[in-house]
């Protein structure tokens, strides 16, 4: 059975290593001020503070000592739990929610066997209006085609309530799409004159262009939702959407999309009217934020370099990032409008590379963390963004004896640190002290080690410093099997929440959380909720006739109070899908007031010192709920947030282009040997860019007064006056506007011998889209329509490397 992975995977590229330019990264780490343990164990010290919201007694496992139970929860929730069966025997089944707020749920089932060399299938297509609740079988709007999975459901951007199917014709004259506008009420049909090789995608600016690549590489787009089309470019190997309905693309002249580092790089502001040749001898391209990042040749072997530019490709600069041969991978690992994290792996297959953080301009790149575990040959990487509290990330690395560990920054990459240990948890067997070690998280690398760990760590913006996830305590990640830890402070305490592995979902904004006890052998028939972020779960028993439970799903952004659990049972004639919605609307009854709420500054320890909770130049105040206070947000709960900015010191600065951060101190210095190598320093592009005065604000950093770094304006063009500039190299003199001057450098420089081969890529999961499939749920992807399938992109897409692969039960769980 196909799943459906609707991952965006955006580049593949490499660059080269050269000793001082690594030199001077390592120097110029920039660290911020962080504190150390906050909340040790501190409750009872939080409880006389009026700022730190207040804690209830805190208890682990379910339902036990300090928790009171919910009065009469189980007949409410009786009466609130809907069971639906799916009248159908499928191997997989495909969620996808159309809107946000509808209640729209589109359910396709497919069933398929290989037969000889085409696929026999079935599909089914089912909908409902009310979260889940019922459904409609809508399989006669789709004429009973068989729909191919691996392309999804592409939903449409925004609440556009646009969908596509793309069907499956096996005799193989060209395809068939069908179309709804109105949430999947009704559907058109129409017959494409090619066969898709992705899954068409929206410009996620105007829901009616359409644009997809053909299995014979070539551009095709529609301006009016798919039902006309017109091809647009031959010989296309990857395409993006960018910002002003730019469409960018990779494209090679000779047809094959193999040649990396022989591709062109252009685009089209126009939907394909004119384009323009933005970039030669490209690896790949990805798009991030504001930045678009290419990977160039060199003009020696078999070395890349990243050139970045901040206006849609007119003018490139180059990154002072390390250089990667081919066997090298560099990947953005999230980035927004200020900045990005950038992997860059390490020559030879070790599975570690350092993380850089870049500044606004993405062009001057700090040493953030080394050691960072990401796997060269799964791209696995544990690289979370915490969403619930600003500048937190969590990762793994790996230490010197090979085990891998949990570290977390709280000023997006500044410092790193290993997490606190949970109060209520004890080290296990993998530590060398018994009463000193850390917590651990399971992330994507222990799902690609076959752990059981159901779930990757979850927080939600809306749901202020909460994090759930799985983990161990002790001094690496275990192999043992994993129970579910939370914090609520954004990742500075941590509680043992559940024994085991678990499903969950956050929902209400927080104010609710539910959890399904993770057991693929057993059929279940509980599920477990908490009102107190966490810390007392009471159990419901949902139904009479146990399931074998495969994934929860609830609408995306975590305001919702239905969850729906699927599953199956099993009859005479085998396995049905099963799907049982839950809506706690009843159970929180009351809607929040003012005093349901407490004030709570993030980031903060000590209330008496003036910096306390400054992370990136500002603090924040939020209003979150009072643990205690069983009551509804509400769909249209905002956060409350008040920031107030903090006086700068040195460390809410880096380093700039040129110079240093002298070890132990916090000033930077001038390069002292940019002399003898300044023509790999040079940065190309506007001159003002060249003076500095060696400090630039970490971006986002808000500061304000304080210590002002003293402003030394240094004119480092005039170490620049090389013919470095050679536009010839990177443009095509006829299709290049003279206005855009695409300057590109290629340094010839004396490269270290090292030759590795590197990738680029970044990945996007999670969103709307789910796939269950019996026995297992996979981890669901983005199919938001705005980040489509990059299947072209065959070493990077992590995703597409489980996209076809059977349907076992050992894929995910030992
Ligand atoms: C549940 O529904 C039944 C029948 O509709 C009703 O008698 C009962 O009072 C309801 N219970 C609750 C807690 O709402
Ligand atoms: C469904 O398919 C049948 C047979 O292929 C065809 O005759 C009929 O017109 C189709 N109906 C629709 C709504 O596409
Ligand atoms: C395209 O192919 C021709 C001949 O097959 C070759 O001479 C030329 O170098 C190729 N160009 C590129 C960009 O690969
Ligand atoms: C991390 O997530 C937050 C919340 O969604 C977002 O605002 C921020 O830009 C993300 N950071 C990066 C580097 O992508
Ligand atoms: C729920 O089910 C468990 C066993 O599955 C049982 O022990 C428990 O008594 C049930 N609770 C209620 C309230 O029915
Ligand atoms: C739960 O589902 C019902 C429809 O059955 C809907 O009216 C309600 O708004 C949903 N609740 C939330 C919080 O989304
Ligand atoms: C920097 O600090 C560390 C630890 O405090 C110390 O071991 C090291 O010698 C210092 N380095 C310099 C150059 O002062």
């Amino acid at each position: 059975m196909n799943t459906i992975y609707n991952c965006a995977v955006i580049l593949i590229f490499s660059v080269a290593l050269f000793a001082e330019f690594k030199e001077s990264l390592a120097l110029s780490v920039h660290s911020a001020s962080l504190k150390d343990n906050k909340y040790r164990n501190n409750i009872l010290k939080d409880l006389s503070n009026s700022l730190v919201r207040d804690r209830v007694k805190r208890s682990a496992g379910s339902g036990q000592d300090g928790c009171k139970s919910l009065q009469g929860h189980e007949s409410t929730l009786k009466n609130n739990t809907h069971t639906y069966a799916f009248n159908d025997l499928s191997g997989s089944v495909s969620l996808a929610w159309v809107g946000d707020g509808t209640g729209v749920l589109l359910v396709l089932t497919t069933f398929q066997v290989p037969f000889f060399m085409i696929r026999l299938g079935q599909s089914k297509l089912y909908r409902s209006e009310d979260y889940g609740k019922s459904f409609q079988d809508i399989t006669d709007l789709i004429n009973n085609t068989f729909i191919q999975s691996e392309f999804g459901i592409a939903i449409g951007p925004e609440n556009s309530g646009k969908v596509i199917l793309t069907g499956d014709l096996s005799d193989g004259r060209g395809s068939r799409i069908f179309r709804s506008q109105d949430f999947g009420k009704s559907f058109t049909v129409t017959d494409l004159p090619f066969h898709p090789y992705m899954q068409i995608t929206y410009n996620p600016r105007d829901s009616n262009i359409l644009m997809v690549i053909s299995v014979t590489y070539d551009l095709w787009l529609s301006e009016d939702f798919g039902a006309g089309w017109k091809k647009i470019h031959e010989n296309v190997c990857l395409v993006r959407w960018g910002i002003d309905n730019t469409l960018f693309f990779t494209t090679n002249s000779n047809g094959s999309c193999s040649n990396r580092g022989a591709l062109d790089l252009k685009k089209t502001s126009d939907y394909g009217k004119t384009f323009k040749t933005i970039g030669t001898r490209i690896y790949s391209f990805g798009l991030s934020g504001r930045f678009v990042f290419a990977s160039v040749m060199t003009g020696k072997g078999s070395m890349r370099m990243i050139h970045v530019s901040v206006d849609q490709g007119e003018v490139w600069n180059m990154a002072q990032l390390p250089k990667v041969g081919h066997e090298q991978f560099y990947s953005i690992l999230a980035a927004n409008d200020d900045m990005v994290f950038m992997h860059v792996d390490e020559p030879g297959d070790s599975g570690i590379g350092t993380i850089y953080v870049s500044d606004d301009r993405g062009i001057v790149f700090s040493k953030s963390l080394e050691r960072h575990l990401y796997t060269t040959t799964g791209g696995e990487t544990d690289f979370t963004n915490v969403t619930s509290l600003r500048g937190v990330y969590m990762t793994s690395v790996i230490s010197e004896d090979g085990s891998v560990q949990t570290v977390v920054t709280f000023d997006q990459g500044g410092k790193w640190r290993a997490l606190q240990k949970p109060w209520n948890g004890a080290c296990d067997s993998t530590a060398a002290n018994p009463n000193s070690c850390n917590l651990h998280i399971h992330a994507s690398y222990s799902t690609s080690m076959k752990l059981n760990v159901p779930m990757l760590p979850l927080s939600e913006p809306n749901a202020v410093g909460l994090i759930l996830a799985h983990g161990s305590v002790g001094d690496a990640v275990s192999v043992m099997s994993p129970d579910v830890y939370v914090s609520d402070d954004g990742g500075y305490s941590w509680s043992r929440a559940l024994k085991g592995p678990h499903h969950y979902a956050i929902l209400d904004s927080g104010g609710l959380l539910v959890a399904v006890e993770h057991n693929p052998t057993q059929p279940i028939s509980q599920i477990k909720f908490s009102t107190d972020e966490g810390q007392c779960w009471h159990v419901f028993n949902f139904t009479k006739e146990p399931l074998y439970f495969t994934g929860l799903a609830s609408e995306p952004g975590a305001r919702s109070m239905n969850v729906s659990l699927w599953g199956y049972t099993e009859s005479m004639l085998g396995q049905y899908w099963v799907s049982v919605t839950i809506d706690f609307r009843q159970l929180l009854s009351r809607d929040c007031e003012e005093s349901d709420y407490v004030q709570w500054l993030a980031h903060s320890d000590d209330i008496s010192k003036p910096t306390d909770g400054c992370i990136l130049g500002y603090k924040e105040k939020f209003l979150r709920l009072r643990k205690d206070s069983v009551c509804w947000n509400g769909r249209d709960y905002i956060v409350t947030k008040q920031p107030t900015p903090c006086p700068c010191t040195l460390d809410d600065f880096q380093c700039d282009f040129g110079y240093y951060r002298a070890e132990n101190s916090s000033e930077c210095v001038e390069e002292p040997d940019l002399k003898g190598h300044v023509l790999e320093f040079c940065l190309h592009g506007r001159k003002e860019q060249l003076q500095t005065s060696g400090y630039r604000k970490i971006p986002g950093d808000r500061c304000e007064g304080g210590t002002m770094p003293e402003r030394k304006e240094i004119d480092l063009s005039r170490n620049c006056v090389s013919n470095l500039m050679r536009p010839e190299l990177l443009t095509e003199a006829n299709s290049m506007s003279s206005a855009s001057i695409i300057a590109v450098v290629i340094t010839v420089l004396l490269v270290s011998a090292v030759t590795g081969v590197l990738l680029i890529k970044k990945y996007v999961c999670g969103g709307r889209f789910l796939v269950h499939r019996y026995s297992v749920l996979q981890q669901h992807a983005e199919a938001n329509g705005i980040e489509g399938v990059d299947e072209l992109d065959q070493h990077a897409t992590e995703c597409s490397k489980i996209q076809y692969h059977d349907d076992s039960d050992e894929d995910l769980l030992e």
